[in-house]
């Protein structure tokens, strides 16, 4: 089979094409035929050696892949041969074969296109679990979602409606992105590299800021949110696309009863594969319905995983990212 592989750690250089014998599943594991694999902001990550999740080079890269279960291991009892799935492969996903454990492997409804179905699995399940479970969102609250235009910001701002947010605001790198996040339903959207996010945010607001914040950038922007957090609001930090991490003041908190959480899907799907399976039913049935629809802003062939990645860290992609690993399927 053909994967790509990062032999050494740094730019978009090191992803090669190499040749590999297809993977055998152990016991609990299932094979499958991979129509499409996407790219997430944590593979760039991992390329730079700066993912807490990722191991040492060589690697294939990769969270998330869809396809057809090809064979089962000896004690796989949910899933068989035949089925479409979505899963969280144990050695990446950037390849024509994976394997993945049969907790981290979800049946697909029958109508959903390769293409969603590919979009869905890390941006989905993170952003619902974000809004429902860490934050836990009430009917009526307001949401601000940065980098509202990328994978995980444009699944968060229609999840935060579908949940019933009352306002949901978001913030773009640049004015292009604007349009796309006002056509996902968004009441406001500031260009936060121009200036002050949160001074906005309180205007939309009237002085009182929102009830909940997904920041996935870090820095500066997670210091700034507590400018226009409300009391009892929760800032929810979830990754670090600026590179560096914010500091945040305890006595920021206390007085406000305002809550600052993390979470890592990484890290629930290492040690609490288990929890996960009520989000993915629950994204995938909203994908199925129609109510959430991905956002999928470019394709590429597998074997072009490096201009994927360019694309990606160029900041200007929208939405998902999809690498067609077989036309066929
Ligand atoms: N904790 C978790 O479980 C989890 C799961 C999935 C994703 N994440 C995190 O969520 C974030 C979004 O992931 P994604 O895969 O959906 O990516 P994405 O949002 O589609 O793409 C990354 C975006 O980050 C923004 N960004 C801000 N500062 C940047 C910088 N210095 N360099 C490059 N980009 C920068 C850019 O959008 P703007 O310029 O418009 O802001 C860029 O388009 C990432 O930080 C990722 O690590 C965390």
């Amino acid at each position: 089979m053909k994967a790509i592989v990062i032999r050494a750690l740094g730019g978009p250089e090191v992803l090669g094409v190499e040749e590999r014998p297809i993977p055998e599943p152990g016991a609990y594991q299932v094979l499958i035929r991979v129509a499409a694999a996407s790219v997430n902001f944590a593979d760039i990550k991992a390329r730079q050696g700066r993912y807490h999740g990722a191991g040492q080079p060589p690697f294939i890269p990769g969270l998330d892949a869809v396809g057809i279960v090809e064979r089962v291991g000896s004690h796989v009892t949910a899933l068989s041969s035949g089925m479409r799935v979505a899963a969280f492969p144990s050695g990446g996903s950037y390849a024509e074969f994976v394997l993945a454990d049969e907790k981290l492997a979800y049946p697909l409804p029958d109508a959903m296109s390769w293409e969603t179905a590919a979009a869905l699995p890390t941006v989905g399940l993170t952003a619902y679990t974000l809004l429902h479970d860490v934050a836990q969102l009430r009917p009526g609250e307001t949401v601000l979602v940065h980098s509202a235009a990328g994978g995980v910001g444009t699944t968060a701002v229609q999840l935060a409606r579908i949940l019933g947010a009352g306002s949901v605001f978001g913030t773009v790198g640049s004015p292009a992105k604007a349009s796309l996040v006002a056509g996902l339903g968004a009441d406001g959207i500031v260009d936060y590299t121009q200036g002050a996010f949160y001074e906005q945010v309180n205007d939309w607001t009237e002085g009182r800021g929102v009830d909940v914040i997904l920041d996935s950038v870090g820095g500066t922007v997670s210091e700034e949110g507590l400018a226009c957090l409300a009391p009892f609001g929760r800032l929810v930090h979830f990754g670090q696309s600026s590179g560096s991490g914010g500091r945040i003041t305890v006595s920021d908190l206390h007085a406000s009863c305002r809550a600052v959480l993390g979470y890592s899907l990484g890290t629930a799907r290492r040690t609490r594969p288990e929890t996960l399976k009520p989000a993915a039913e629950a994204v995938m049935s909203l994908a199925a319905e129609g109510r959430l629809r991905m956002q999928v802003g470019r394709r590429y062939p597998l074997l072009q995983a490096r201009e994927a990645q360019i694309w990606m860290e160029s900041r200007q992609s929208t939405g998902k990212i999809v690498l067609i690993a077989n036309e066929t399927l």
